[in-house]
């Protein structure tokens, strides 16, 4: 099973720039292109959160008419830019987006059994699970203890080195660490957020976040650094998954960075 990942949207619809650079419309558009183009294709696309950039009724209609094109199911979860509402009003053709509460979701109609967990807490930037949805994953994960699962959510529960996002990270961050060490079939929890590709160590498993298809938090690994962002090439990740060999995952670079081939 192959699981494809793209996180940190920030969606605007065409012909709007955001912060007057970044053609967030045109980076979905690609990033839509290189899913469909992959070889072989993904039985799934995870997306982690941070939609849209403001919330707008017609981002989010323009986004849905986007991810609705890609042949695979599509399973989003929110990031702290987006509305629960409109996600639920745009993106029902998902299928998994609970009618009221907290977006998350367990997915059964794969070998590998995916989780979204959703961490928006409406008008701050950092997120939080939550103890009524901790306990609902500590209950889903011991359902199916014998099927390895990647549980998905935006803010990562470990801090990265770059300050001015650790200061926005999951607030519950020991509190999924112990659930999480609960269960040794959780083989990979896949963040956004920070729109860098970081792997840690993480309760007994392994911590992620995914690249952004958009824009880009600069490697600043200071502790009171500014806020500062910068264009590099976007990518998804690829989490591959075979029977007896765990998951193994992939950066994919959206677009053309170079010759295609240089040896061979
Ligand atoms: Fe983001
Ligand atoms: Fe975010």
């Amino acid at each position: 099973m192959l699981i494809a990942q793209i996180t940190d949207l920030h969606y605007r619809i065409d012909g709007v720039r955001l912060f007057d650079a970044v053609d967030a419309h045109g980076a979905l558009v690609n990033a839509v292109k290189h899913l469909e183009a992959l070889t072989p294709r993904p039985d799934a696309v995870i997306v982690t959160g941070d939609l849209v950039n403001d919330g707008d009724d017609e981002d989010y209609a323009a986004l849905a008419g986007l991810l609705s094109r890609l042949p695979m199911p599509v399973y989003p979860i929110p990031g702290n830019h987006d509305r629960r509402d409109l996600m639920r009003r745009h993106l029902s053709f998902t299928g998994v987006l609970p009618a009221d509460g907290p977006l998350r979701y367990a997915v059964e109609d794969h070998p590998v059994r995916l989780i979204g967990l959703d961490t928006l807490v409406e008008g701050q930037d950092g997120g939080r699970i939550g103890g009524a949805q901790l306990r609902w994953l500590d209950d889903t994960l011991s359902a199916a203890p014998e099927r390895p699962t990647l549980v998905f959510l935006h803010h990562p529960p470990f801090r990265t080195g770059i300050g001015f996002m650790d200061a926005i990270m999951l607030e519950d961050c020991d509190a999924l660490a112990d659930v999480v060490a609960r269960h040794g079939h959780v083989e990979v929890v896949a963040c956004g957020h920070v729109h860098r590709a970081i792997q840690t160590r993480f309760a007994g498993t392994i911590a992620m976040i995914a690249p952004g298809t958009a824009h880009h938090v600069a490697l600043d690994i200071a502790e009171n650094n500014p806020a500062a962002w910068i264009a590099e090439p976007p990518a998804c990740l690829l989490h591959l998954w075979r029977p007896g060999n765990g998951i193994v995952s992939h950066i994919s670079y959206i677009g053309d960075h170079g010759p295609s081939m240089l040896f061979g």
